[in-house]
């Protein structure tokens, strides 16, 4: 019969694998092999993932989709979900106020800063920082910023390139609790009274 024959297994001459009975072109006819393990295992593996993962994302909702993710973290951060920018003026904004950060600022300060505004802030080449009066800002905006620009044609390089930015926002959080400390010798103030 018809139907029989073409069930019936041919084979290629030379390398004796499986040829397909019906698809033929050009008398190239195409191979009929199995295919290899690893990639019927694969195929496998992949039905299972897809499966676990709507069942996981879309049927219990166990996990967060990862934009809802991102928003988590944003507001974790302290920050908006309208963008990283909001995150990192508002972290500029707040001056560190836990001990470990304030020790990492003063020994920041005696290493980089003290040769010009003294162990106290009370001022010699730079300004005194513990006064209420200042050239750049009383803010730890200010501050914060003040050391990372410098003011280089008065003497104060600006710190970007020595300190990371942890390590300035250190510096400057320590610099801010200088402020209203009474040391030996202050050097009288310079600037603008702060409000
Ligand atoms: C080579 C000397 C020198 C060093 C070192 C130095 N400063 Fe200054 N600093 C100055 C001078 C000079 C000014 C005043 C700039 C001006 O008149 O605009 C100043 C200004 C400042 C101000 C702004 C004061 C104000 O009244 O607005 C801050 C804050 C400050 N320095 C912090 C630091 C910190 C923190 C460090 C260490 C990371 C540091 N400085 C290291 C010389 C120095």
């Amino acid at each position: 019969m018809e139907i029989n024959q073409s069930k019936t297994v041919e084979k290629d001459e030379l390398t004796g694998d499986k040829l397909l009975s019906d698809h033929e072109y050009d008398n190239i006819r195409e191979l009929d092999n199995n295919l290899p393990k690893w990639w019927v295992w694969m195929f496998i593996i992949t039905i299972v993932w897809s499966v676990a993962y709507i069942f996981v994302y879309d049927v219990i909702k166990a996990a967060p989709y990862q934009q809802d993710e991102w928003k988590n973290e944003m507001a974790a951060a302290g920050g908006s979900s309208s963008g990283q920018s909001a995150a990192v003026s508002a972290a500029d904004t707040i001056a560190l106020v836990d001990q470990p950060s304030l020790d990492a600022g003063k020994e920041i300060w005696i290493k980089q800063c003290k040769v010009c505004h003294l162990d106290g802030g009370q001022g010699l080449v730079g300004p005194n920082l513990t006064d209420n009066f200042s050239i750049h800002g009383c803010a730890y905006s200010n501050v914060l910023n003040i050391i990372r620009v410098g003011a280089p044609e008065k003497g104060m390089i600006s710190w970007k390139t020595q300190l990371s930015d942890d390590q300035m926002k250190k510096v400057a959080s320590f610099v801010m609790t200088l402020k209203g400390t009474t040391p030996p010798n202050p050097k009288a103030p310079q600037g603008e009274p702060c409000k």
